[in-house]
């Protein structure tokens, strides 16, 4: 379908250029070339003035002729030339009025021989190579006007002729009928006949040559034509001579010309030799069409005397306002036809604008139809190609879920092997510090302990391999084999809670029993060790006992470490007790996932026994300095609420500090006020209460309520001026010697001593 319309649209615009270009050069030229046609006179004057207007004329009528003269000037040489240059000139046609009957016979021949048709007109030559011929039968005229005059003459008197141009065919054949008919009348005597060209002043020399020769009378003159006539009359009258009658040829209707004088009887005839230059150019359009035509045309005329001069020059007068009007006409259609030219030159402009813009316009549909088109293919490319790039995605998501699966198997594996591990390196550790080896017995450890390391490193490649592969920090972890504590390390073991009178207690949870009792042989000189196998033993352990700190794994059955640490830390009661993470998980992501579970340390199997124990001291020792803060806290009304005094410090303590030290503040002065009460208003049992007091003030509850009572006497005895006794009352004590006793014992002095300052 696109395709078609692109045929289309190709085709319209070969079309629309191929039309503009017609009517292009239909609207720039005319329909057909003119025919050329060039015309050869003999001569100039009124006679020729008068035909060459009417061959004008004939060229308007006949449409489609381009006419150009050349006059000869009555010289032979001057014609050839000029018939030579219409010939270069390549005429289609020639009309030729030839001066003389033989001087342009050579140069007509040869045009006429190169094709070109040939009309002559009114004189001919004496060669038959022309194509045709128009004029008057000069020979008739000639004898016409012969007998005529000798009619006047009635048969007997003296007469005159002036010829025309010697060797023009008219003037040959007018003599030659002039003399012809003047045989008849053998009482007419020819004085003389003289010889003109045509012309008026030839006329008037011919008559000064008769008058020298012949003084005698003469009857009349006959010139022939009317200029001769005229010429000679104006010699003879010059003379003195006014009695001889004239007569010519012509008739021309013209101002001036042979009608008029007869009119005037000036002459006293003349013989209509006609021009008939329409005449002429209806001929050669014949000629030059193609048409057939009559090769001789000989044309009719008549003889003028006063009787019908009159009517001869009316009607040439009509002639002439015709054509005038013609000549009128023939202006207008000039203006019409060159307004038409100018209209059809706005048109065809504006015709190629047209055209022009629906090209442009077809053009830009084209491009718009062949841009969305491309836009279509477009998009249909970049469909597949998305679907293939989604293909490819889900192709190496597929890789990439497969190569995580194989990782993590691969990553699993290697933390199985650390459990063992660490069951091995913990009793060589123990071996190695073991100092009543033998020495072979040493050597043979410290090899264990060698290939241990080596062991150990292999693994750590197989979880560093996982660990490049997501581009990781390598995680912080024990990757040497443990190394003998330092005396630093031995030193703060020395620290730890000197003011507990009993050992801290542990408790470790973790399902692999090995490990358990790994654990529990490091720890147990220095703490109370309780073993719970997975995380909801744990749990429960932990609340029951509230134990000073918890050691445990992550991964177990039933409840993992993970879980367990969470509640633990959500639990009031257990909230307070450092977790300690052990696993052999050693990625940077579990690490994180143990603290947000609310881990308070994070150790990598295999660990070594002496950071595990330094780690767990410190995490003891950290709880032991904020111990003094919460008991005076507690125990001072007038100290300030501590608000996260420590980072690591659970809300939920901070909550169970304010809670305990309202509920001893408010319940001073009651001396019923007992510390099951406390765990009663703060809803924990007694053991619960103690370890978590203890654990969090170091002081047990009775010592806390003792010593907040202590604080508060203090308080009494230096703001207010109440007696000791009194004092002691008010601050829940039974007796006041009692009183006196604690207060000693708190402050080193005497509630006395106090007071007096
Ligand atoms: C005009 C003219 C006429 C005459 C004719 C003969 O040029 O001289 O007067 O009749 O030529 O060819």
């Amino acid at each position: 379908m696109k395709l078609t319309c692109n045929l289309y649209t190709n085709k319209l615009i070969r079309f629309s250029i191929s039309f503009a270009f017609l009517f292009l050069l239909s609207g720039c030229s005319k329909p057909g070339s003119p025919y050329f046609v060039g015309i050869s006179q003999c001569s100039e004057d009124i006679w020729r003035y008068k035909q060459n207007k009417e061959l004008e004329m004939g060229s308007y009528i006949f449409d489609n002729i381009n006419l150009e003269l050349m006059s000869a000037d009555d010289s032979d040489q001057l014609q050839i030339q000029q018939i030579q240059e219409f010939v270069d000139k390549k005429v289609n046609l020639l009309i030729v009025v030839p001066n003389s009957t033989n001087k342009v016979t050579d140069v007509l021949d040869k045009a006429y021989d190169r094709g070109i048709p040939i009309i002559l007109f009114d004189r001919k030559t004496n060669s038959d190579k022309f194509t045709a011929f128009m004029g008057a039968d000069n020979y008739n005229i000639g004898q016409t006007m012969g007998k005529l005059i000798a009619d006047h003459m009635k048969g007997a008197g003296t007469l005159v002729e002036i010829t025309g141009l010697k060797g023009s065919s008219p003037a040959i054949e007018r003599h030659n009928g002039f003399i012809d008919a003047l045989k008849q009348y053998p009482r007419i005597r020819v004085i003389s006949s003289e010889l003109g060209d045509w012309t008026e002043k030839s006329g008037e020399k011919a008559m000064e040559e008769v008058l020298l020769k012949y003084d005698g009378h003469i009857d009349c003159l006959f010139g022939h034509n009317d200029r001769l006539a005229i010429g000679a009359r104006r010699v003879a009258m010059s003379h003195g001579i006014n009695n001889i009658i004239y007569y010519g040829v012509d008739a021309l209707p013209t101002p001036g010309g042979g009608i008029e004088l007869v009119q005037k009887g000036i002459l006293r005839a003349s013989y209509i030799y006609p021009t008939q230059g329409i005449e002429l150019m209806r001929l050669a359009k014949k000629i030059l069409e193609g048409q057939s035509f009559e090769r001789i045309n000989l044309l009719q005329s008549a003889i003028v005397d006063k009787s019908n001069a009159d009517l001869m020059l009316t009607q040439y007068k009509e002639l002439e306002r015709t054509n005038v009007d013609i000549e009128m006409l023939k202006g207008k259609i000039d203006v019409y036809f060159s307004q038409v030219n100018v209209q059809r030159k706005v048109i065809t402009f504006f015709t190629i604008l047209v055209i022009l813009v629906i090209l442009l316009a077809l053009l830009v549909y084209r491009s718009y139809l062949v841009k969305t088109r491309l836009n279509y293919q477009l998009k249909i490319v970049n469909n597949k190609l998305e679907e293939r790039n989604t293909e490819q995605h889900k192709l190496y998501k597929q890789l990439e879920d497969m190569a995580d699966a194989r990782m993590v198997s691969f990553t699993n594996v290697g933390h199985q092997l650390r459990t063992p591990l660490t069951l091995i390196s913990g009793p060589v550790e123990q071996l190695k510090c073991d100092t009543s080896l033998k020495k072979e017995q040493r050597q043979l450890v410290d090899m264990m302990h060698r290939n241990l390391g080596n062991l150990l490193k292999l693994v750590d490649e197989i979880l560093d391999f996982r660990k490049i592969g997501i581009d990781e920090p390598k995680a912080i972890g024990n990757d040497t084999l443990p190394i003998a504590p330092s005396t630093d390390d031995l030193v703060k073991y020395d620290l730890i809670d000197e003011t507990t009178v009993e050992k801290p207690e542990v408790l470790v949870v973790d399902d692999n029993a090995d490990i358990r009792e790994l654990l529990k042989t490091i720890l147990q000189d220095m703490y109370r060790v309780t073993l719970a196998d997975n995380g909801e033993m744990g749990l429960k352990k932990a609340k029951m006992l509230v134990p000073d700190l918890i050691v445990s794994d992550v991964m177990m059955p039933v409840m993992d470490g993970l879980e367990m640490c969470r509640m633990i830390k959500n639990d009031s009661v257990t909230c307070h007790i450092p977790v300690l993470m052990l696993t052999a998980r050693t990625l940077e992501e579990h690490r994180v996932e143990g603290y947000a579970h609310g881990a308070d340390a994070y150790l990598t199997k295999p660990f070594s026994a002496q950071v595990l124990l330094a780690r767990i001291c410190n995490l003891l020792s950290t709880r032991k300095t904020l111990r003094k803060v919460f008991a005076e806290n507690v125990a001072d009304s007038s100290s300030q609420v501590i608000e996260n005094i420590d980072e690591q410090l659970q809300t939920s303590d901070n909550t169970f500090i304010k809670r305990l030290r309202d509920t001893i503040q408010q319940n001073l002065s009651n001396s019923d006020f007992s510390v099951e009460r406390i765990g009663e208003e703060i809803g924990m049992s007694r053991v619960q209460l103690y370890r978590k007091v203890k654990a969090l003030t170091g002081m047990s509850p009775v010592e806390l309520l003792r010593k907040s009572r202590v604080e508060k006497g203090r308080h009494l005895l230096k703001t207010t001026d109440l007696s000791i006794s009194e004092i002691a009352y008010d601050t829940g004590f039974t007796s006041p010697s009692y009183f006196s006793k604690c207060f000693k014992d708190e402050f080193g002095m005497s509630p006395g001593e106090v007071r007096q300052g």
